[in-house]
């Protein structure tokens, strides 16, 4: 019987494992809530219109679509200019190598890869500037990879 008890108990500690990794990367003031992978337009990032000019466009009420292109080693635009308490979806692809796009201290966070497009869902807060940066190891640059997302 102390057996099945032990074993009991190990399962739980693992699904608590589990969960606090879940839940730990969610942070404060812009929340992802969904994140998929659709690919660039056949012809390549500068015939692709929604890559040739990065920019952040309306799309509805209350909601913004920012196009971002990650190269080696900046994030255009810079900075990111979102309006506060709304939703904006970051279409995210780059012009070379594989990068990292995390607005920091927040759980949106993607790998941005050469030929397709990370797209993640954000509700922003009130106004405030967050750091952007590069996580996966791009080139000598990488670790002055940064941009800004300012929510105003
Ligand atoms: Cu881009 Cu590291």
């Amino acid at each position: 019987a102390y057996e099945k008890l032990w074993l009991a108990a190990s399962v739980l500690l693992i699904l608590l494992l589990i969960g606090s990794v879940t839940y730990g990367a969610v942070g404060p003031g812009v929340a992802m809530v969904s994140d998929s992978q659709p690919t660039i337009d056949a012809g390549g990032l500068d015939e692709d219109e929604r890559f040739s000019e990065p920019r952040v466009e309306q799309v509805g009420e209350n909601e913004y679509a920012a196009y971002v292109v990650a190269r080696q080693f900046v994030f255009q635009p810079d900075p990111i200019v979102v309006p506060a308490n709304s939703t904006v979806t970051f279409y995210v692809t780059s012009a070379d190598v594989i990068h990292g796009f995390e607005v920091a201290g927040t759980n949106a966070n993607t790998m941005v890869v050469p030929g397709e497009v990370s797209e993640i869902t954000v509700e922003t807060d009130g106004p405030a500037e967050y750091g952007l940066i590069c996580n996966e190891y791009c080139g000598a640059g990488h670790h002055a990879m940064e941009g800004k997302v300012n929510v105003v």
